[in-house]
């Protein structure tokens, strides 16, 4: 986890995790807030590159107040993310999604966000509708060269956007021309973006730009936790980024205004699930069970962290498979190697500050309860609205 966007948790907070009910998500506020001031002085560094934060990864109000605070501008996937995020305070929108019906579509015109949109059908069900706003974005996917790819990029493999191949263009001439429409935006998220990664988005999309005369914004989606893996590289990067496209304009004559939209880099770190061990078993020839109060599968399918085992902190190594508390089979963590565990140890797992508590809520579990540290403070935080 970077160095650069996390803190370690205070003393104060550390020992606040000891007596927190479990099972509990604790946000450390003063970091999202120092996480998302670091983020936007260095994206300001980037010609004509704004920062926004992709909603999909908090539906927590209190980090969004935290992060609208600072900055303005967030992406949102659906009507209810936009209902969300304008009540804790975001003024600027951009939306992508697979889908949206008819009255998303008259939702978002009438609250004046451009859509971009992924696909051709999903552009003329636009068209037919004749709105008085003829600007739509279109969700692009990016061929990525192998050498550029890493474990957690994704590019023509994505089920996401529209390849801009020949007749990808040829179809959008066609609709664009009969719709009247204008693409103003291209819009991508390729999973990681590493700096070198970064670098070539610019220059494909730019390269694409100009087939498309009425582009005024390029967005670049998020995954900015392996850019920051990268510190080290960032001024050059920069240094790269605006020269590339000062000579692109200086080519064409045009301005382009470009996007990013990190959701997990500034939440990620900044997060802490607590659990207790409430139970313990082993199979015949399997790694000990360790039964905690939690659930993973609820909480959070793809980023899972290595826990603390803080009550016993320390002693030796042992590897356990640490189990959710749903019927679910998978709902497990297998493998982890923690300081000896005993019943009511309490078990600290970092890097659950984002995309947590907005899963399926299977077997309908007691509420997780959230936390909050905001100078010095600790306080019980709002839950989202749809959780038990
Ligand atoms: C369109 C789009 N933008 C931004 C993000 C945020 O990605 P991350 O949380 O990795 O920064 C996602 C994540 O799925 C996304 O789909």
């Amino acid at each position: 986890m970077s160095q650069i966007l996390f803190n370690h948790p205070s003393e104060k907070l550390y020992e606040l995790f000891k007596t927190t009910p479990t099972p509990a998500i604790v946000f450390d506020l003063d970091s999202v807030e120092k996480t998302t001031h670091q983020m936007k002085s260095d994206i300001k560094n980037f010609i004509n590159t704004k920062i926004n934060f992709a909603v999909k990864a908090t539906y927590n109000e209190s980090v969004l107040k935290t992060i609208s605070n600072i900055i303005q501008g967030c992406d949102v996937a659906s009507v209810g993310e936009h209902k969300l995020a304008k009540q804790c305070g975001f003024e600027n929108f951009t939306s992508t999604s697979p889908y949206y019906s008819i009255d998303d579509m008259k939702y978002f015109c009438a609250n004046d966000v451009v859509l971009d949109l992924d696909s051709i059908e999903q552009i003329i069900q636009f068209g037919e509708q004749n709105f008085e706003s003829k600007k739509i974005g279109l969700r692009v996917a990016v061929p990525i060269p192998a050498i550029l790819e890493n474990n957690a990029s994704i590019g023509l493999d994505s089920r996401f956007g529209l390849e801009l191949n020949e007749d990808t263009l040829d179809m959008l001439t066609a609709v664009t021309q009969k719709y009247n429409l204008e693409i103003v935006r291209f819009h991508v998220h390729t999973g990681q973006t590493t700096p070198d990664l970064l670098i070539y988005k610019l220059k494909y999309l730019l390269e694409k730009s100009e087939n498309f005369h009425n582009l005024k914004m390029i967005n670049f989606g998020g995954g900015f936790l392996y850019l920051y893996a990268h510190y080290e590289k960032l001024n050059k990067t920069i240094e790269e980024y605006n020269y590339i496209y000062r000579n692109w304009s200086k080519k064409n004559g045009r301005k382009m205004e470009f996007l990013v939209e990190p959701g997990s880099a500034f939440v990620t770190g900044n997060g802490y699930l607590l659990s207790k061990v409430v139970a313990l078993k082993s199979h015949t020839g399997e790694t000990p069970f360790v039964q905690c109060d939690c659930s993973f599968w609820n909480l959070n399918p793809w980023i899972i962290s290595n826990p603390l085992n803080i009550s016993n902190y320390g002693d030796t190594i042992n590897e356990y498979t640490l189990c959710g508390a749903t019927l679910f089979e998978q709902d497990k963590m297998p493998n982890k190697k923690i300081s000896k565990v005993r019943i009511n140890d309490l078990l600290i797992f970092p890097a659950y500050g984002g995309y947590v508590g907005n899963m399926k809520n299977f077997n309908l579990l007691h509420k997780i309860h959230f936390w909050g540290f905001y100078k010095g403070e600790y306080y019980e935080i709002d839950k989202p609205s749809f959780l038990p």
